[in-house]
C-alpha cells in the first residue's frame, strides 16, 4: 500500500532480447497493462536474432510503448509507484537501454527502482495466473536463452536444481525447425506442423544426463540432423540439408525455404512431431523426478517454450496422475513481457529490494 492507503502500481520494462515490453501491475497481481513490441520481422530473414537490430529497435520503440502501456492503463506517469526493469540475464546491448530508460524514469518521477531477473520474472507468472500459488514450488524455466530447473521458496529465493548443458530448448525448437525449413522462430511453426505429424517412439537418443536435474539438446539436435540427411539420401536425392550450427546468421535465408530436399511435407511434419515429443517427454521427466525428490506438488512453467500445447497436455496428464498442480501462465505472460517484471518486482519492493542510479545490468544472471 501507499502511504495514502492505495494499491501499489509498478511499471515493468523488459528488453533482454527482441521484445520491447512494459506491463503496469498493481499490487504485484492485476493486470492494467501489457504492451509488446517485437522486432522479430526484422530478424527472421537471419533465422535468428541479431544483436544489433534488437537494440535499435528497442531505442526506436520505447517511448511509443510507454505511452501505449500508460493509456491502455489509464493513468499518468506520476500514478506510477516504482520502476522496475530486467537488469539480466539478456542480450548486453538490450539490457543497458531498457535499464537506461528505467533511470531515467525513476530520476524523474522520484520512484525507486527495482531490477528484476528475467527467469524469476517468467516464473512469477505463475502467480499472476493462480493467485492461491505460494511457494515452495518446483519451477520449470523454457526459454529461447534457458532451460533449468529450480526450487523457488518464500521471500523470492530460488534453489537451480539442473540446467542445460549446452542448447537451451527454445533454441532446439529454433535450430531444428531452421534446418527443416520452417522459418524463425521455429517454436510456434514445430507445435502446429507437429498436429499434422506423427512421432516416432524412440527414433532420437536423447543425450543422457541421469541422476542430474540438467538438460542437453544439443544431441537431440545433431540426432535430427543426421536422421534427415539419412532420408535424404535415401529418397535419392542429393544431401543440401545444412547442419543446424553451420547456418550463418548474417546471411538471410530465401523466406520459408527448406533447407532440406527430398522429403515430403509428412516426413517433415513426422520429423518435427518426433523432434517436440522426445523434447517435451525430457522436460516432464526431469520435472516429476525434482517434484519426487523434493516432495513438493506444485509446478510453475514458464518461458517462451511454455506456450507449447503438447508440453501443456502433457503435464496435464501427468498431473492428474501424480497428483500435482502444474501452473501454466497464458501465453501472453510467457513470452517476454513487462508485466511479469512489473509483478516480482511488488514482493521485491516490500523487501526493500530497490537500487541506487548505479545499479549495472548483468547479461549473465541467474535466479540471484
Ligand atoms: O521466453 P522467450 O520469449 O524469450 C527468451 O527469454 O528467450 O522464449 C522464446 C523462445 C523461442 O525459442 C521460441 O521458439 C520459443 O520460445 N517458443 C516456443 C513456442 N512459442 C515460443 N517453443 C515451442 N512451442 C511454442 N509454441
Ligand atoms: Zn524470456
Amino acid at each position: 500500500m501507499t502511504p495514502s492507503g492505495g494499491p501499489i502500481r509498478i511499471l515493468g520494462i523488459e528488453t533482454s532480447c527482441d521484445e520491447t515490453a512494459i506491463g503496469i501491475v498493481e499490487n504485484g497481481r492485476t493486470l492494467l497493462s501489457n504492451v509488446v513490441a517485437s522486432s522479430l520481422s526484422q530478424h527472421s530473414p537471419y533465422g535468428g536474432v541479431i544483436p544489433e537490430i534488437a537494440a535499435r529497435a528497442h531505442v526506436e520503440t520505447i517511448w511509443d510503448v510507454l505511452t501505449q502501456s500508460l493509456e491502455q492503463a489509464h493513468l499518468t506517469p506520476t500514478e506510477i509507484d516504482a520502476v522496475a526493469v530486467t537488469q539480466g540475464p539478456g542480450l548486453p546491448g538490450a539490457l543497458v537501454i531498457g535499464l537506461a530508460f528505467a533511470k531515467g524514469l525513476a530520476l524523474t518521477l522520484d520512484r525507486p527502482l527495482i531490477p528484476v531477473d528475467h527467469l524469476a520474472a517468467h516464473l512469477y507468472a505463475g502467480h499472476m495466473t493462480d493467485p492461491e500459488l505460494e511457494p515452495p514450488y518446483v519451477g520449470l524455466v523454457v526459454s529461447g536463452g534457458h532451460t533449468l530447473l529450480c526450487v523457488a521458496h518464500a521471500d523470492c529465493r530460488f534453489e537451480v536444481l539442473g540446467e542445460t548443458k549446452d542448447d537451451a530448448v527454445g533454441e532446439a525448437f529454433d535450430k531444428v525447425a531452421k534446418l527443416l525449413g520452417l522459418g524463425y522462430p521455429g517454436g510456434p511453426a514445430i507445435d502446429r506442423l507437429s498436429e499434422q505429424g506423427q512421432a516416432v517412439k524412440n527414433a532420437f537418443p536423447r543425450t543422457q544426463t541421469k541422476g542430474t536435474f540438467d538438460f542437453s539438446f544439443s544431441g537431440l539436435k545433431t540426432a535430427v540432423y543426421q536422421y534427415v540427411e539419412k532420408r535424404t539420401q535415401d529418397s535419392g536425392h542429393k544431401t543440401q540439408v545444412s547442419a543446424p550450427d553451420s547456418v550463418d546468421l548474417q546471411s538471410p535465408v530465401s523466406g520459408l525455404q527448406s533447407r532440406v530436399s527430398g522429403l515430403g511435407s509428412q516426413q517433415i511434419a513426422d520429423i518435427a512431431a518426433t523432434f517436440q515429443e522426445t523434447a517435451v517427454d525430457f522436460l516432464v521427466m526431469k520435472t516429476l523426478r525434482a517434484c519426487q525428490r523434493t516432495g513438493i506438488t506444485r509446478v510453475v512453467v514458464g518461458g517462451g517454450v511454455a506456450s507449447n500445447r503438447r508440453l501443456r497436455a502433457r503435464f496435464a496428464e501427468e498431473a492428474g496422475t501424480h497428483k500435482l498442480r502444474v501452473v501454466f501462465p497464458p501465453p501472453a505472460l510467457c513470452v517476454d513481457n513487462g508485466a511479469m517484471v512489473a509483478g516480482i518486482a511488488f514482493p521485491l519492493l516490500q523487501r526493500g529490494r530497490v537500487a541506487s542510479l548505479s545499479v549495472k545490468s548483468d547479461p549473465n544472471l541467474c535466479l540471484v
